[in-house]
């Protein structure tokens, strides 16, 4: 059991969406709260908020497409700090734009966040977490990172990678005997404006999900240590499709309207 007590929690992205949702809730369980962002003003408004209902919060706003500016921001959360019990990292961005419509830039970037700063993150808390043999590093991936969709190509690409750094981590840390938790979180799609305009065709079995519902079910899961959650249940069929002959899961895919969620997407960030 993972309890947020007192314990030092840091979340990235918390200054809107599941990253704050999470941040109000672990703050409620008397976590201690270290929240990035990139939005200065959501970030201090978050913070704000959370102050004012009793919560213990601290705010950095931190690029985590910039691994300098990780290194000198965990710098200084250290110094401030001390080590962290309980690492979400969280922040992601979608670009949701065909192979070819998709800026150079944006892909990188989209890499950058979604990705590469799970290695730089971890790699600068985890020291601290192997020293006093006790932490939880949260990954939040994504239904994409176990199933490709049309105009997610560099989204679903960067949460497969997210999901094989989990997997990876969490065998390094078994094969070294070391007691650090680690969680994975695949959701579909949240309501959080982040996928503003996508669409689904089966509302009972891919609901477009409450963000509200899904930060309690991340809490409660890194509570419970539990080392996957993926919702809704019907995703879990993903395993048993990907047995079959590709046509019929593309197939599959296509009846279920997967494959054209993404069609109206116009996301937080139009253009
Ligand atoms: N929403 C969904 O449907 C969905 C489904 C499955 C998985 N997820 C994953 O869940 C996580 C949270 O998603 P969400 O829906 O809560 O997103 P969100 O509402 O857009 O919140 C993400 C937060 O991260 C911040 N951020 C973006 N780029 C950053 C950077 N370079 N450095 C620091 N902070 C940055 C954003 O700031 P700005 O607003 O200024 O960009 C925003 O405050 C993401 O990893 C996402 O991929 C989301």
């Amino acid at each position: 059991m993972t309890d947020f007590k007192n314990r030092n929690v840091l979340i990235t992205g918390a200054a809107s969406g599941i990253g704050r949702r999470v941040a109000e809730k672990a703050a409620g369980l008397g976590g201690r709260l270290i929240l990035w962002d990139i939005d200065q003003e959501n970030l201090d408004k978050t913070c704000a908020d959370l102050g004012n209902k009793g919560g213990q919060v601290s705010a950095y706003v931190c690029d985590i497409s910039d691994r300098k500016a990780i290194h000198a921001t965990a710098e200084k959360v250290l110094v401030e700090h001390g080590n962290i019990d309980i690492l979400i990292n969280n922040a992601g961005i979608v670009s949701g734009k065909t192979i070819l419509d998709a800026k150079d830039e944006e892909i990188i970037r989209t890499f950058d966040v979604n990705t590469l700063a799970l290695f730089w993150m971890t790699r600068a808390f985890l020291p601290g977490m192997i020293t006093q043999n006790s932490g939880h590093v949260v990954t939040i991936a994504s239904a994409a990172g176990l199933m490709g969709t049309a105009k997610l190509t560099d989204y679903t690409a960067s949460k497969y990678a997210a999901i094989g750094f989990d997997e990876s981590l969490r065998l390094e840390l078994r094969r070294q005997n070391i007691s650090i938790r680690t969680t994975v979180v695949c959701p579909f799609y949240i309501d959080t404006g982040m996928f503003e305009g996508v669409k689904t065709r089966f509302s009972l079995l891919l609901p477009i999900l409450k963000e509200d519902k899904v930060a309690d079910k991340i809490i409660r899961a890194i509570q419970k240590n539990r080392r996957r959650l993926i919702m809704p249940l019907f995703i879990y069929s993903v395993f048993l499709c990907k047995l079959l002959p590709v046509p019929i899961l593309d197939a599959i895919a296509d009846f279920l309207g997967i494959n054209k969620t993404m069609d109206e997407f116009t996301g937080r960030h139009p253009g």
